[in-house]
């Protein structure tokens, strides 16, 4: 009697990067190791957010990061968990966190690697306390420095040298979405064997686009160029057409579903705060690693004036404009701020 076989298309995680190192023959494996421990991360903060009313771990955790925001208690946990999961492996020259200040070190009894992690424990923390969904993003960099403790020099790459990067994102699913330049991948946490499973393989931006993704509630602030794009975005200006709006505010969840629905999604530079003339979201842990998703699933990311991968990073928590999804829509923006900016 035939048996079906009912693991046959069951692919941890784990499996599907080690068959993707197979290319790789000269492959130490580090890198993959460092990938296993960011999904490890992923289950461990994924197991605090599906019940964190119960946790005490809602809440502000009573201190403001250097960005000068209220620090949640999930960030936190976040942020401990991703660097004693990564401090002592003797993988890593140095990490760098939106949660702190300067460059996080290797302690110094532990040995140092050839990579660098830079990351955002928890991205869109201010909506914890209403069951929005929120994420972990990650880049992972070749250290540029030769040995010993990683530098600043190691953390301030440009996009375009990024290694591996990606997100957890802590919604209706757990899930991980990764790229190490050889298309993008999804796997779903199934709790009930703590594994993360291929369910989304090779992802590309679907065209034509569904949404655009934007906060209109800052639209006073923008420049002509942004306003009149929004309108074309909404069908006007000359528009064949338009898209529905989409805003969670929780920058993995806005991106995870222009990855899977297409789209547009932007957070421009706004005249709304004078220290913050570049907008709100940070280049080297949150734009960056999202671009590069976005743009190995054939989609593009641009600051409204070209390419963002191409930005050369000069301060840790440096901010960026950000435009990205598909090609033809985050090059349109482009089109409408070089018309009407000057
Ligand atoms: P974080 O929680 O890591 O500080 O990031 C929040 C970011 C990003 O997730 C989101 O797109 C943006 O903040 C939302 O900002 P607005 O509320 O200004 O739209
Ligand atoms: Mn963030
Ligand atoms: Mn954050």
């Amino acid at each position: 009697m035939a048996t079906t076989r009912v693991t046959s298309n069951v692919i941890t995680i784990e499996r599907h990067i080690l068959h993707e190192q197979e290319a790789f023959p000269d492959a130490s494996g580090t890198l993959t190791q460092v990938l296993y421990d960011i999904a490890l991360a992923g289950k461990l903060i994924a197991s605090r957010t599906t019940r964190a009313g119960l946790a005490d771990i809602l809440g502000a955790a009573g201190q403001e990061n250097v960005q000068g925001e209220e620090v949640q208690k999930l960030d936190l946990y976040a942020q401990q968990t991703i660097f004693q999961l990564n401090d002592h492996t003797g993988r890593l020259a140095v990490m760098a966190s939106e949660e702190e200040q300067d460059l996080i070190h290797i302690p110094e009894q532990y040995p140092t690697g050839k990579y660098v992690l830079l990351f955002d424990p928890l991205d869109g923390s201010s909506n914890i306390d209403f069951n929005v969904s929120v994420g972990t993003i990650f880049a992972i960099y070749r250290r540029v420095s030769a040995s010993g403790p990683g530098t600043l020099e190691d953390v301030l790459q440009k996009g375009s040298e990024i290694v591996a990067g990606g997100y957890v994102v802590y919604g209706s699913s757990t899930m991980l979405v990764y790229t190490a330049g050889h298309g993008v991948y999804g796997f779903t946490l199934d709790p009930s064997i703590g594994e993360f499973l291929l369910s989304h393989e090779n992802i590309r931006l679907p065209d034509p686009p569904m949404y655009y993704s934007v906060n209109q509630g800052y639209e006073k602030y923008w420049t002509e160029g942004i306003k009149r794009y929004t309108r074309w975005l909404q069908g006007e200006e000359g528009a064949s057409r338009s898209l529905s709006l989409r805003y969670i505010g929780s920058m993995v969840s806005d991106i995870h579903r222009t990855l899977l629905a297409g789209g547009v999604f932007y957070y421009p530079a706004d005249t709304r705060d004078p220290k913050k003339p570049h907008g709100k979201l940070r280049l080297l842990y949150e734009a960056n690693p999202m671009a590069y998703v976005i743009e190995q699933a054939g989609g593009y990311a641009s600051t409204g004036r070209g390419p963002l991968r191409d930005v050369e990073p000069l301060d840790l928590h440096q901010r960026t404009p950000l435009f990205l999804g598909n090609r033809d829509l985050v090059e349109k923006a482009e089109e409408f701020i070089a018309k009407h900016d000057g």
